[in-house]
């Protein structure tokens, strides 16, 4: 698969595209500081998401995935940057007002079951928790909001089991139920198929994008699991806490009339010009440290820097070369 830079100016929809993505953070950086050492969990990531839309985040263990959900649902804060998600800043809001965004903004399904639901109270008793705490529909509502979203997600046949009776597919449908049930604004889910196998992976991801759906919910899922790129038409790459390249997704129709997916990489670049080359691009031409750039007249060109004190020559031939928008 080819890698493609997409520019983030002249308007097209990006990872740091226009304001008014539903999410948007912009260098947002996260540093921990334990016993005197500085972790940078998050390194200047970009990030916009359109209402409505539903997005996956994949990256390696330790690249910033949860950081990156744990501030974006409200129970961390950032070190620096910005990020709005609906309309909230999350770097100066109050508490009056993060208790009301994690409790109506935004919804969340983690990786562990025993996180989403109470094991005490039953599918039905869960579902409808939320909707007491809120308060926000009129009582006699209340079981009919309950019931849609059991139906909604399949669950209605388990409504009087608790979680510790159900499978693990089960369990993490009843907590997107939970997660939506006061119809947020943005969904977000770490690792949710992370404790499950593969069929069952499938069917809670068909779930989450049948919930994107039917209820417009803006979507963003998390996980080392490549595989969440075929059920989503944008996946976004994370590598040592920043965006890295973006895969986009859509369905083609050939001479014969035959649907096929067709999925194309993008580097990412930043407000800056800083992109991150695909590692496997590096290795191929064993790009390290210093690397020389050729503008040209439609595309800039990378090569490797020879080794010793710079030299006047020209560069050899195939190059890396990092193309615009126009040129596909
Ligand atoms: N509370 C914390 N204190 C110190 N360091 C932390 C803390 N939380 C995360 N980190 C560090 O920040 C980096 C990113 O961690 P994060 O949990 O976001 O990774 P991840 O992409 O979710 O990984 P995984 O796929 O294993 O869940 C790691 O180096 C981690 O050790
Ligand atoms: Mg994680």
């Amino acid at each position: 698969m080819s890698t493609t830079i997409e520019l983030m100016d002249g308007g097209a929809r990006t990872s740091a595209g226009p304001a008014g993505g539903e999410i948007r953070c912009g260098d947002l950086v996260r540093i921990f500081a334990t016993d005197g050492v500085e972790v940078q969990a998050l390194q200047g990531l970009t990030l916009s998401v359109d209402p409505g839309e539903i997005v996956a985040v994949v990256g390696a263990s330790g690249s910033g995935k949860s950081t990156l959900l744990t501030i974006l649902s409200g129970l961390d804060t950032p070190t620096g940057g910005s990020a709005v998600v609906a309309g909230t800043d999350l770097l100066t809001m109050g508490h009056a007002e993060r208790v009301r965004y994690q409790r109506s903004t935004v919804g969340f399904v983690w990786q562990q079951t025993s996180r989403n639901l109470l094991p005490y109270l039953t599918v039905s008793e869960n579902v409808r928790l939320p909707l007491e705490l809120a308060n926000a529909l009129p009582r006699r509502e209340r079981r009919r909001r309950v019931e849609e979203l059991l139906e909604l997600l399949d669950v209605g046949h388990v409504a009087g089991r608790r979680p510790g009776e159900m499978s693990g597919g089960e369990q993490q449908r009843t907590a997107i139920a939970v997660a939506v049930a006061n119809s947020p604004r943005v969904l977000l889910a770490d690792e949710p198929t992370g404790e499950l196998d593969e069929a069952t992976s499938v069917e809670v991801l068909e779930a989450l994008r049948g919930v994107n759906r039917e209820t417009g919910v803006t979507t963003l899922i998390v996980t080392h699991d490549p595989t969440v790129s075929e059920h989503v038409a944008r996946t976004i790459q994370i590598r040592d806490g920043r965006t890295s390249t973006e895969t986009l997704r859509r369905t083609e129709t050939d001479e014969h009339g035959q649907a096929r997916h067709v999925s194309e990489e993008f580097a990412v670049l930043d407000r800056v010009g800083r992109l991150q080359l695909p590692q496997d691009f590096v290795h191929a031409l064993d790009l390290r440290d210093r690397v020389r750039l050729a503008l040209e007249a439609d595309h800039v060109g990378v090569w490797p820097a020879a080794p010793g004190p710079a030299v006047e020559s020209d560069p050899p031939a195939e190059p890396v070369e990092t193309r615009t928008e126009e040129d596909r």
